[in-house]
């Protein structure tokens, strides 16, 4: 099958093991993200299948060709990869279509520039290939960057953390039109990203690294989202009410109210994770189960929505966060209720690594 295998890679610096045991299959035209802390080795995987870094343990196949074992590499240089990380790395004494030429060494020099014109108008940048990187934004260099690994047509394209150094409006713009690009090129993509709102817009799927390099899940962004396997998936989109519990009668009791036990044994220790967005408030006259009442301690606008801190009525000591849509004003309603939505909520059984749960998103608020 065309496109990217890596099977069984483990990887260590030393004493510090940093990937354990990863396989990963990108057919051709699809895009995987790997998202994980800083730390678990997303870097590392995507050197190894750039050839960069010396495999120690499995094997790496492009187009059902091998490249790497354990006894044997190719050169990053005949891997057939289109490579960008996060400084896109310019040469700042080319052009821009110079620059963009780079890739393309053994083509004629009228067909590589050419092909690169041609590389440069499909990420709308063909008005500057005569000027030089230093006078260009970090968005423009970006595009840049993204010519100059898609022009040699590369089978695999590896992308580091490519958006990390713009702005969030930006970033929106960028990752829009970069994925435009691709699906248009057909090329099989590994990004490495640490923001999972990033992965969700780009991948069509997306594999979770844990602690030393443990793969947590794979799977489209629906499932990676509504079906995370364990509370370190479900804690990656930031901030969540962690509450535990005893599973009574195929349920958990909680101060917000009954929350099916998706068939955990009755008498399992659990963790209970509701996403804010679950936590749903109401002035009480929606509905006839309206949920429970609760007091408002304190709301933080963030824009598109608002962070609302409540505690059940009679219990001012567990404070929960429930997100509302745009601004929420307490003072408007006689009664607040709280009730839960099962979609954001998620029932895992206690394990020891509870601890090493902790979210990483909340930057992407
Ligand atoms: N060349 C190296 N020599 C020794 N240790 C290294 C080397 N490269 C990375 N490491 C270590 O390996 C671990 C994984 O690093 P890696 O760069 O793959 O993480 P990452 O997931 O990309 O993190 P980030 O999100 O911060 O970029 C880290 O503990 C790092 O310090
Ligand atoms: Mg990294």
């Amino acid at each position: 099958m065309k496109g990217l295998h890596i099977h069984g890679v483990s990887h260590a610096y030393g004493n510090n093991k940093v990937l354990n045991n990863v396989s990963l299959t990108i057919p051709t035209g699809e895009l995987v993200c790997l998202l994980g802390p800083s730390g678990c080795g997303k870097s590392t995987l995507l050197r190894l299948a750039a050839g960069l870094e010396t495999l120690q343990c499995g094997t790496i196949v492009i187009d059902d060709q091998t490249v790497a074992t354990k006894e044997s590499s190719l050169a990053p240089e005949h891997r057939h990869i289109g490579l960008m990380f996060q400084d896109y790395a310019l040469f700042p004494h080319l052009d821009i279509v110079a620059n963009v030429c780079f890739g393309l060494i053994g083509m004629a020099r009228d067909k590589a520039r050419a092909r690169a014109l041609e590389m440069l108008d499909q990420v709308g940048m063909a008005d500057y290939a005569k000027v030089y990187p230093h006078t260009l934004s970090g968005g423009q260099q970006q595009r840049i960057a993204l010519a100059r690994a898609l022009a040699p047509e590369p089978k695999l394209l590896l992308l580091d953390e490519p958006f990390s150094g713009l702005d969030t409006n930006m970033r929106q713009m960028i990752r829009e039109d970069t994925l435009n690009v691709l699906k248009q090129n057909g090329v099989a993509t590994l990004m490495v990203t640490h923001d999972p709102e990033e992965a969700m817009f780009m991948a069509d799927r997306i594999k979770i690294l844990g602690r030393h390099g443990r793969v947590r899940q794979s799977g489209s962004p629906h499932d990676i989202y509504y079906k995370p396997n364990d509370e370190f998936v479900a804690g990656l989109f930031g901030l969540m009410n962690r509450l535990g519990g005893v599973v009574r009668d195929g349920a958990v009791e909680t101060p917000l109210g009954r929350v099916g036990a998706g068939g955990i044994a009755d008498g399992t220790a659990v963790q209970v994770l509701i996403r804010p967005e679950g936590i749903v408030l109401s002035g009480g006259n929606t509905g006839s189960n309206p949920g429970i009442p609760v007091s408002v301690s304190s709301t933080h606008l963030l824009g598109h929505s608002s962070i609302v801190s409540v505690s059940p009525d009679g219990n001012s000591g567990d404070e929960y966060f429930a997100r509302v849509h745009r601004e929420f004003s307490p003072e408007l309603e006689d009664t607040i209720f709280a009730s839960i939505e099962a979609s954001d909520t998620f029932v895992f059984p206690l394990k020891e690594d509870t601890a090493s749960a902790a979210p990483i998103g909340m930057a992407a608020e």
